[in-house]
């Protein structure tokens, strides 16, 4: 049962909730396979998209997914927006809440600006991604993708590879897969490994071939390479020697090891093309499992007492 109306990071989840999530997400799979995928529960609400970073996956699942539910959903950008005259995040929030929405999903560079948003603001507040903090949608919709291929979480171990540091996914999957039960392993440079991660039950690999033995399931993450001139490590062609997965490095997981990325992905830096688009690949799943999770999450807030 999920209590509160809004979905600011996994921390705050239960084991229960978390599952409660997956379940009805479950439902809205089947509804996403009819011919006629649009069911009513949100009819006459109204969903507020507001990104002030750039998003593909997440923003257009967000729409589609309130859109399926019959909501009606306005997208705000910051460009064409009175931000751009000066306004607040506070002011551009309120006024929004002025206009009569119910639900506001958003993404922001700093971490904390949806808690921020749910305090001055009594309607349901999604995170969509915050700063480096969490983005729970992302780490619910792995979860839901793990769960189609492996049937549990409970004892499989899964591989994180990347720019943990700067990474809100790895974030909100480390709590996500902790709290079910996964034994969770972090491949990454020492320069972008968080001092965080001695207090969260979970073992840190310094090279990709000792961290990648037996793993079933593989994520691979997005460098952050605006962060690259900051001297985290020397090169993208370094990085990739180190830290890249390529067929080869994939022998090493179990033969039936899936391989997930959130997107987006940097072919050639993070990942090889041949493993992106090869028979482990399950990415683009994983933009498929969003759109019924992110229904999950508003149809059950939905449904919470304001
Ligand atoms: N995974 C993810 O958040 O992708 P977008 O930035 O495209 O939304």
């Amino acid at each position: 049962m999920v209590t509160s109306k809004n979905l600011l990071g996994i921390k705050e989840l239960t084991t229960e909730e978390i599952y409660h999530v997956l379940e009805t997400a479950s439902g809205f799979k089947d509804v996403l396979q009819r011919d006629i995928k649009k069911v009513p529960p949100l009819r006459g609400k109204t969903v507020v998209n507001l990104f002030f970073e750039p998003s593909t996956r997440t923003r257009i699942s967000f729409e589609l997914a309130a859109k399926r539910l019959s909501a009606d959903v306005i997208n705000f950008s910051t460009i064409t927006s009175s931000v751009i005259k000066g306004e607040t995040l506070k002011d551009t929030a309120l006024t929004i809440k002025a206009l009569g929405a119910d639900f506001v999903v958003i993404r922001h560079s700093s971490a904390g600006v949806p808690h921020f948003l749910s305090r001055i603001l009594n309607i349901s507040v999604i995170n969509a991604g915050d700063g480096a903090n969490e983005h729970p949608t992302q780490a619910l919709l792995d979860l839901f993708t793990i769960l189609s291929h492996k049937k549990k979480i409970k004892g499989l171990t899964v591989a994180i590879i990347g720019d943990i540091t700067h990474s809100r996914v790895a974030r909100s999957n480390i709590y996500a897969l902790t709290k079910l039960g996964a034994h969770v392993r972090l491949i990454c440079p020492p320069t972008l490994r968080p001092a965080e991660v001695r207090h969260l039950g979970i073992e840190v690999f310094n090279t990709i071939e000792e961290g990648l033995k037996k793993a079933d399931v593989i994520m691979t993450l997005r460098l952050q390479l605006e962060r690259q001139s900051k001297g985290y490590f020397p090169s993208l062609e370094e990085y990739f020697y180190l830290y890249g997965l390529t067929t080869a490095r994939l022998q090493l997981a179990r033969d039936n090891a899936i391989v997930m990325h959130p997107g987006p992905m940097n072919r050639g830096v993070e990942i090889e093309s041949e493993v992106a688009d090869g028979p482990q690949s399950v990415i683009l799943e994983q933009v498929t499992n969003g759109l019924a999770v992110r229904m999950a999450v508003l149809y059950l807030l939905a449904g919470v007492k304001k």
